[in-house]
């Protein structure tokens, strides 16, 4: 496995591997790979790809008071894991090679950023949309893997990858969860066990969504008010939302006639905790 911090060497590795005639699978993360990460991993090495993970902490995409300091960081294990799972190439850059210090331009997925947590993190889809085109820029890929655990982060950067008419598949993976439902997520690190616990209302919300929405249950409303009482057992600091949505432009939707994106953000003590879940009305595994 080989490891590159800047550009030139990382299109090198690149340009070798498509000489020997692979193809590019781009799995772009933060660090503090858990399972749902490597289950991504997983999927670039099922297509028979040359993987290439990045681990970059993007500072621009963490707004004030938001945990970039905190951020869980293990660079040793990240690299470990990645060797384990058959990562071919690592990309790891300082945050002087990814941002020039006189660097003016963003991209800006309109509506879908602005929904969700948009309101709740300002500028954040803007940082993710951008460093994740400048990543595509750098590596190339044919194929890159996002998980379904940030739902709106997918959505963003399929219609940004569509919009922009960047030559890249985007491939959306399932959520990974502990055995006992919580969506895996870095940030769980910082749950103290008693919140840990308390953190599981907001799978159980989602598990009451889709019995509800399956048993016939129409009305977004009737749904979400029964989520928020759910979510309320866990003393939630604050319910950011919880949203009933189209899942592909991330808009409210009233009446459940299609497949739904039913979404939530909830902070639990510190630690600001998402998850989602896709429900089809028909009762069919979308
Ligand atoms: P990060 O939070 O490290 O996540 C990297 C990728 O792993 C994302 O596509 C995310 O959706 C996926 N992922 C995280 N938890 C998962 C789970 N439990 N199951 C399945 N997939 C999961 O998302 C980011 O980093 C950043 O915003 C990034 C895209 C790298 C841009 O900076």
């Amino acid at each position: 496995m080989k490891v590159t911090r800047d550009v030139p060497s990382t299109r090198a590795a690149i340009a070798e591997a498509r000489r020997n005639g692979r193809r590019i699978g781009f799995v772009p993360t933060m660090g503090a790979l858990h399972a749902g990460h490597m289950s991504l991993i997983e999927a670039a090495r099922r297509d028979g790809t040359f993987v290439v993970a990045s681990i970059f902490v993007n500072p621009t995409q963490f707004g004030p008071g938001e945990d970039y300091e905190r951020y869980p960081r293990d660079t040793a294990g990240d690299l470990r894991q990645c060797q384990e799972a058959g990562v071919e190439l690592v990309f790891m850059p300082a945050v002087t090679d990814m941002y020039r210090s006189d660097a003016v331009t963003t991209v800006h997925v309109a509506r879908l950023a602005d929904t969700l947590c948009g309101p709740w993190r300002p500028g954040h889809f803007d940082a993710v949309a951008t460093v994740v085109a400048k990543l595509l820029n750098i590596v190339q890929p044919d194929r890159a893997y996002f998980g379904q655990k940030d739902a709106q982060q997918l959505a963003v950067i399929r219609r940004m990858t569509r919009d922009l008419d960047q030559p890249v598949e985007i491939v959306g993976c399932p959520t990974v969860r502990e055995p006992d439902g919580l969506a895996m997520s870095s940030r769980n690190a910082h749950l103290s066990p008693d919140e840990r616990r308390r953190a599981l209302v907001l799978h159980r919300a989602l598990g009451d969504a889709r019995e509800r929405i399956q048993g016939g249950e129409r009305v977004a409303q009737v749904v979400i008010d029964r989520m928020r009482a759910i979510v309320a057992e866990g003393q939630p600091a604050g319910i950011d939302y919880i949203s009933v949505v189209d899942p592909d432009t991330l808009q409210p939707v009233a009446q459940i006639e299609r497949p739904v994106l039913v979404a939530l953000a909830v902070r639990i003590g510190q630690t600001r905790l998402i998850d989602n879940l896709t429900v089809d009305p028909s009762g069919r595994c979308p």
